[in-house]
């Protein structure tokens, strides 16, 4: 099969690892997104379109909004079905279809209200085509939202170097993969181009100071950790350092995403 992504998860060291870093990073995520799909007219009949669904905890979220209507969910990764069914055991009106978007979206005969995609599209080669097949997938009207990363939004004080140094080793290792860790600044051109209106973009930042260090290295090093395998010890060290600046609260780290939204 062709290969279109940076996300694999024979990269990651364990399964559970991976599994707990997208569910924490659903829970921090989750209120803020359920505000912003009612805000944005998800409904109860909403026909939703869920890219890279992974364990489900989003596309449960999505079908708990959307009782009569309907979401389907494509993800390539086989090793996730079983988590996904679990997580969507209590929902009839949400279906799951196991395989690479490029090639699932031009057989789907339906159209959708709704497209999202959370922390997918920065692993994907071709962004434009993709997201031009799920534009034409999208009803007259139809909304898309995408929530991604631009690495330009973690940063540190003190100032570290080694974070920057680290930062920029991923952000090559996921290029040379065909993936981009500044997609989101790129979304409003590529959006235009497509013909998708009413672009929008909001950035939503955490810092240390809202949730644990624990968890916003968890969240901020997990999948980078798996793209650069040799800088192991260094990202121990580096976690170290800055857990102890923590501890004496003379740490600032931030991290951020962007929620770009659309119409048709
Ligand atoms: C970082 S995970 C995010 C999972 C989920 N959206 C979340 O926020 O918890 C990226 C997911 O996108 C999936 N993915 C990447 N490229 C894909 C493609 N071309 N087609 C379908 N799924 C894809 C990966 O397998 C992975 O499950």
């Amino acid at each position: 099969m062709k290969s279109h992504f940076s996300y694999d998860l024979n990269r990651f060291n364990t399964l559970e690892e991976e599994i707990i870093r997208l569910d924490k990073q659903h829970s921090h995520f989750n209120k803020f997104e359920t505000k912003k799909l009612t805000e944005l007219g998800v409904n109860k009949t909403s026909r939703i379109l869920e890219i890279g669904s992974g364990t489900g905890s989003i596309t449960k979220t999505l079908a708990s909004l959307t009782p009569g209507g309907k979401v389907t969910a494509i993800e390539k990764e086989i090793q996730f079905k079983k988590m996904w069914q679990t997580n969507l055991k209590d929902f009839k009106n949400a279906e799951l279809v196991i395989g690479d978007s490029f090639e699932v979206l031009p057989m789907l005969q339906h159209v959708f209200d709704f497209a999202y995609l959370r922390f997918v599209l920065q692993h994907i080669k071709k962004p434009h085509e993709l997201l031009k097949l799920i534009f034409e997938k999208l009803d007259k009207g139809g909304k898309l939202i995408i929530t991604d990363i631009d690495d330009q939004l973690t940063f540190c004080y003190p100032h570290s170097e080694k974070l920057d140094n680290l930062l920029n080793d991923v952000q090559i290792a996921q290029r040379q993969l065909g993936g981009d860790r500044f997609i989101s600044r790129k979304l409003p051109t590529i959006l235009t181009q497509i013909g998708f209106k009413h672009i929008s973009c909001e950035t939503i930042c955490f810092t240390n100071t809202q949730l644990s260090f624990q968890d916003i290295w968890r969240l901020n090093m997990g999948f980078k950790s798996s793209l650069v395998p040799s800088h192991s010890s260094n990202i121990v060290n580096l976690q170290y350092q800055l857990q102890v600046a923590d501890e004496k609260s003379e740490l600032f780290y931030n991290v951020g995403v962007v929620v770009t939204t659309a119409q048709k």
